[in-house]
């Protein structure tokens, strides 16, 4: 198993960021849906229309992507556990990444109870604040990818 693994790091590798991608990208527009969704008045059709686009981008894009993103990267420990041994998992590179990712398991949480708000119109936070965290997961994912890109090596 773990040989097939590390046979196929770069297939798993490719298809772990493809996942991430969409994952990443539905986080950063769910914010966005609730921005305008708080222009259109409970009940209107508008009000109708964006709980769906709200419950489709979490269900069809968000979770999905998250679970994906999730077993790619457990095959790549598994692999990495052979190619660097289990130590790597204590590397600085490592731990930055294992830090950011908890950010992001929450945010992802936080934003699934946010949207479960919005669609029993119960939301209780106010447009800034969807407009000032928006980047959040943005700011996770370039801390993420330059702690595994360099490793913080400069070579
Ligand atoms: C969901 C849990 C995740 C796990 C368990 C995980 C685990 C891993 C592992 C073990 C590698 C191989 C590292 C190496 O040997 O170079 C890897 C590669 C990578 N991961 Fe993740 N990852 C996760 C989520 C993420 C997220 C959220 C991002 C970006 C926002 C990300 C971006 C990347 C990138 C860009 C690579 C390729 C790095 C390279 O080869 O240069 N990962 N991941």
């Amino acid at each position: 198993m773990i040989d097939f693994l590390v046979a196929n790091f770069n297939l798993i590798r490719g298809l772990h960021i493809i996942f991430v991608m969409a994952w990443i990208a539905g986080m950063l527009i769910l914010p966005r849906l609730f921005v305008y969704h708080m222009k259109a008045a409970p009940g209107s059709d508008m009000d109708g229309v964006f709980k769906l686009a709200e419950l489709r981008t979490m269900r069809i894009i968000i979770n999905p992507a998250m679970i994906l993103a999730f077993a790619m990267g457990l095959l790549l420990v598994l692999a990495d556990s052979r190619i660097r041994g289990w130590s790597f998992l204590l590397q600085p590179w490592m731990l930055t990444k294992l830090a950011a990712l908890v950010f992001l398991f929450g945010w992802h949480g936080f934003m699934s109870k946010a949207r479960k708000r919005f669609a029993a119109d119960q939301n209780t936070r106010s447009e800034k604040f969807w407009r000032m965290t928006n980047e959040l997961p943005f700011v996770a994912a370039i801390i993420i990818v330059l702690s595994v890109t360099t490793k913080f090596l400069n070579h």
